[in-house]
């Protein structure tokens, strides 16, 4: 492997999505192999089992694995660092070891379009409500990566329907405990010139809020604008608003794993990838919608985070979440994906990324 394939392969990777856009991801290279390694410091507060920042890894060697192929590589992931740390669980470590990706030459070099990796982005807008025929759901299903992960999906408008009665339930939640409501909204940046000099985090116009929520946020800050709601009593209110959303599709996918070790997040993130990426290909707008599975798990887990009728709430919803997508109970779900026909009128990508170098380390 050469430096420009290591710069290629790096600056691909980087381009992947990652939960507020934390990019907990850094690699460093070896003749013929890279290490993946997570890094501490970009952990969100508020992440059970460091899931979401497993995926977003998972979702970044998806990319390297396709940018291998561009070079003419073949890319053979080992995990068994992730499975290291099953075992160990705890480290004091600043960069902690996830995944070996071991570099061979191929037998031939992949067409795949290389745009696709910046093409791909988050829109948080509403889609058209046009339902997405069968055989885009079998080619997005058939893209689907990951190792031992599953999609499932719902289509019609009634199943979308109680969808969007379970997220605002589970959004009102979010919003009517504080707590909560801080761990999302730490990373929202309201200059571009303050995303731009961190090179992480989210910029406030991205999340698309109506225009009142954002100047409210804008004016109070997160932490008093979550005390406001919760002492008003108009989370419900602002959940269904904000939960409507997911209506306004024409398909949604969740992607489920076989169990909660950190190799099945990191390949659950390699299937929300390449379908996402699929789904680009396609001329298909994405979302990705995380409140819900994180709170499945974490009710379970790390119940004394919510208070105890939220705890009930959110477990009795379950059985009905996982028979709503026709997934049986035994899977894990992890990220549910919003996709359908954009409304056409295009808007600049509004994410930023750290530089390739930022991302790259020399570990002895
Ligand atoms: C694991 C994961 C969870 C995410 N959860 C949400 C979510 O709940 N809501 C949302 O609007 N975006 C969510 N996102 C999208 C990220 O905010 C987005 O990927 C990031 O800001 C970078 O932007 P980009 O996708 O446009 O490149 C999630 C992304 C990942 C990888």
């Amino acid at each position: 492997m050469t430096d420009k394939d290591f710069h290629f392969l790096v600056e691909s990777a980087g381009m992947a999505p990652s939960s507020d856009n934390t990019q907990p991801w850094t690699f460093s290279p070896g003749p013929d192999f890279i290490d993946v390694y997570m890094v501490r410091d970009r952990l969100l507060a508020i992440d059970v089992l460091d899931m979401y920042s497993f995926i977003s890894i998972g979702a970044a060697i998806e990319n390297m694995i396709l940018a291998a192929g561009i070079r003419g590589l073949e890319c053979r992931p080992d995990f068994s660092p992730a499975d290291a740390l099953d075992q160990k669980n705890d480290s004091s470590q600043s960069l902690i070891p996830v995944a070996r990706l071991h570099f061979t030459p191929a037998d031939s070099v992949s067409a795949y379009p290389a745009v696709t990796f910046s093409e791909r982005h988050t829109d948080r807008r509403k889609f058209s409500t046009r339902v997405l025929p069968d055989s885009m759901i079998k080619e997005l299903s058939g893209a689907a990566a990951g190792s031992g992960t599953a999609v499932h999906w719902i289509r019609d408008i009634d199943t979308r329907k109680q969808l969007v009665g379970i997220d605002s339930v589970f959004s009102s939640i979010l919003l009517s405990h504080p707590p909560l409501f801080d761990g999302l909204f730490n990373t929202v940046k309201f200059s571009r010139r303050k995303l731009l000099s961190d090179g992480w985090g989210m910029d406030i116009k991205s999340l698309d809020l109506p225009f009142p929520a954002a100047i409210a946020l804008r004016i109070f800050g997160s932490r008093s604008l979550g005390r406001i709601i919760a002492r008003w009593g108009v989370g419900p209110l602002v959940a269904k608003g904000l939960s409507e959303r997911l209506s306004f599709c024409g398909a949604l996918c969740l992607v489920t794993a076989p169990g909660r070790s950190r190799r099945a997040f990191l390949e659950a993130g390699r299937t929300m990838q390449s379908v996402w990426l699929k789904a680009t290909e396609l001329g298909l707008s994405v979302h990705p919608y995380g409140v819900i599975t994180q709170y499945l798990h974490m009710a379970e887990l790390e119940p004394w985070r919510f208070t105890r009728e939220a705890v009930a709430t959110i477990k009795d919803a379950k059985p009905h979440f996982s028979g709503l997508f026709g997934c049986p109970e035994t899977r894990h779900p992890v990220m549910i994906l919003r996709l359908g026909y954009g409304t056409g009128r295009q808007r600049s990508r509004l994410t930023v990324r750290f530089p390739p170098e930022k991302i790259m380390t020399a570990v002895p």
